[in-house]
């Protein structure tokens, strides 16, 4: 087992990874108390009943799986619940799942009775090398993503790495898309890993206590977004632009991956590709580009007039600038013509 300290002052909280420790819930976390456990339906569901098990007193809830149930409504009927389980200001809520569940419980919890604890016990790979630890949480207003929401820390997050062994590969290979996100901009160590072995039942573990070590760095260094945890939005920017119009046909770790190709020197997409092949992510853009582009405007990360993009010259090697829609249509055509000529054939 590998125990990762988050650093923030009196919010600062342990990260557990390890092979079974889902049965050990009750020695990380305080479930001596009232506990809603919230689950979705896409995740098999003896995880929420062993850790259900561990608890004095829980309350299981199992929303839909999806993105759909980042909505108000799901967050409401939440609130509900735990008033009707009649939880108070020193009880806890606990999330079983995806980045979907963390986000949506994390906010319950941020929200009920102006916070209560949190704790995450994520169950993919998107969700154990990403998005269940820095304490962002929220839902989704019809189309636009996580606008309404909080920053409300974890008290701690345990990650059992035998979860993924019920996770489909294509949901594996968008976890390692924010892997490689991380990967690129901060540690050449990971990404020689990536670019070796992908991802496997044998190196999982490593994959995530080095992904998880990237972004505690960020978040220690920047917890509310002032500046350099922008670098966890690389690939996002053209990436988000790619999931608004492809209507479901790429996963979000997909539109990661391929908005990633379009932010990085000619030489590193070169290094990227058989990472990409390993790990079985898109090379090759396939839909309407001009509306991916429109699309990109919608994005919150839009300044004015202008785009933040973040760009990789070399791995490790990042910067931020601020494009004009020109400039920016013009990298994206040209690397998604590159990628397209190089890769396409190949297909
Ligand atoms: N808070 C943050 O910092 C942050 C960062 C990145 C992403 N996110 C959010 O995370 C969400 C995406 O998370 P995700 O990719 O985990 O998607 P998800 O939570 O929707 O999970 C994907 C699918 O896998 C299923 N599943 C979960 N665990 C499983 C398991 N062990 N075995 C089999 N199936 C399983 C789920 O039911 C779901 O159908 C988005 O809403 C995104 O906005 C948040
Ligand atoms: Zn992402």
């Amino acid at each position: 087992m590998t125990e990762i300290k988050m650093e923030l002052g009196e919010r600062s909280y342990p990260i557990y990874v390890g092979r079974g420790l889902l049965d050990s819930a009750d020695k990380y976390f305080n479930l001596d108390r009232r506990v809603l456990i919230v689950t979705d339906s896409g995740v098999p569901k003896e995880y929420a009943e062993r850790v259900s098990a561990l608890c004095k007193s829980a309350l299981t809830v199992t929303v839909k799986e999806g993105e759909g149930s980042k909505s108000p409504e799901t967050f409401i009927w939440l609130c509900e619940k735990m008033l009707q389980h009649e939880m108070t200001r020193s009880d806890a809520v606990v999330a079983v799942g995806g980045g979907v569940v963390g986000d949506l419980a994390g906010f319950a919890a941020a929200s009920y009775m102006r916070g209560i604890d949190f704790y995450n016990i994520p169950t993919t790979l998107l969700s154990e090398v990403d998005s269940s630890i820095g304490g962002k949480v929220g839902i989704n207003l019809g189309s636009v993503k996580n606008i309404v929401g909080a920053f409300h820390q974890p008290k701690a997050v345990i990650i059992d790495p035998d979860t993924l062994k019920t996770l489909p590969e294509r949901l594996i290979a968008e976890g390692a898309a924010e892997a490689l996100k991380m990967a690129i901009t901060s540690s050449p160590e990971l990404f020689e890993l990536l670019s070796r072995e992908g991802v496997t039942d044998g190196n999982v573990e490593e994959v995530i206590t080095l992904s998880l070590g990237i972004k505690k760095r960020v978040v220690e260094l920047d917890e509310r977004e002032g500046g350099l945890r922008k670098i966890l939005n690389f690939g996002h920017t053209f990436g988000h632009g790619i999931e608004a119009s492809c209507d479901g046909r790429y996963y979000h770790g997909e539109c990661v991956a391929l908005g990633m190709l379009c932010t990085v020197d000619d030489s590193l997409r070169e290094r990227m590709a058989p990472v990409y092949e390993k790990l079985g992510l898109p090379l090759v853009f396939e839909g309407d580009l001009e509306e991916a582009i429109a699309l990109t405007a919608h994005d919150k990360k839009r300044e004015g007039e202008r785009l933040s993009v973040i760009l990789c010259d070399d791995v490790g090697k990042y910067r931020i600038e601020k494009m004009s829609r020109t400039g920016f249509k013009s990298m994206v055509n040209r690397a998604v013509g590159i990628c397209a000529r190089r890769y396409g054939e190949k297909k």
